[in-house]
């Protein structure tokens, strides 16, 4: 009887350290996640080069890049297909594609070659029940020290929104900064939440004071100046 030899990998979790991976990409060799020791990591898959959808979320991320860098922030794209369909599909946006008064947009951050699926088993972005064959839109933020701590899917036919991705790197970032917790929606500016009390004692000193604004003892907010955020986390270059 013929061994099925085909390694089968655990889904990564949020809290659990990124998977380890070398990997040739548009921009040279990469070591995951050690290259971006010290930086906020943004690990995306899309299905295929030369697709359409694909093309507006590459110009679209292209087009953000310096903000999500001034957030200490690298993107790192991927998709099952070799070098160079990569390199010709960034040249063709480059030079052919305008889009929502985008265009001569240079795709500067690496995209990964992935013809063996590899890395794309590894962080489970192939989903059988939407293609055998191309990954998913999935999504993993990644902390400076590498561990994920956001996982986003999309399918195939659904464009990512990629002010909604730059909004959780700036809220991971202000929650550990300021050891808070961001409420729904939630934009720099807005007021956070602060954690849930854990005894009688300090449910009864948040319900007092004059400084938070306590809807009841365990949901109680506080103001946290978008200044204070964006100073705290933007470096300007
Ligand atoms: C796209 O990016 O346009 C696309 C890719 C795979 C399936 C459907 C759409």
């Amino acid at each position: 009887m013929e061994e099925n030899k085909e390694q089968t990998y655990a889904m990564p979790r949020i809290g659990e350290k990124a998977p380890e991976f070398k990997a040739v990409t548009t921009q040279g060799d990469i070591n995951f996640p050690s290259d971006y020791k010290g930086n906020w990591v943004i690990l995306f898959s899309h299905p295929a080069d030369f697709t359409p959808v694909c093309t507006s979320e590459f110009m679209t991320f292209a087009h953000m890049e310096k903000r999500f860098n001034e957030a200490n922030t690298k993107l790192v794209g991927l998709s099952v297909d070799g070098i160079y369909s990569h390199i010709a599909w960034l040249r063709t946006i480059k030079e052919k594609i305008e889009y929502k008064g985008m265009k001569n947009i240079e795709v500067k951050f690496p995209l990964i070659e992935d013809i063996t699926m590899e890395v794309a088993k590894k962080y489970g972005m192939m989903m059988p029940g939407e293609s055998n064959t191309k990954a998913v839109r999935a999504v993993f933020i990644i902390d400076p020290n590498g561990i994920i701590r956001t996982i986003i899917y999309y399918p195939l036919s659904l464009g990512r929104n990629f002010e909604e991705l730059y909004r959780a790197v700036i809220a991971l970032q202000t929650a550990d900064a300021f050891q808070i917790a961001t409420p729904a929606d939630w934009q720099p500016g807005d007021d956070v939440i602060i954690s849930p009390a854990g005894s009688c004692g300090v449910a009864q000193e948040r319900m007092d004071s004059k400084e938070l604004d306590c809807k009841d003892w365990f949901f109680c907010t506080k103001k946290l100046d978008k200044e204070k955020v964006l100073n705290t986390i933007l470096k300007k270059k």
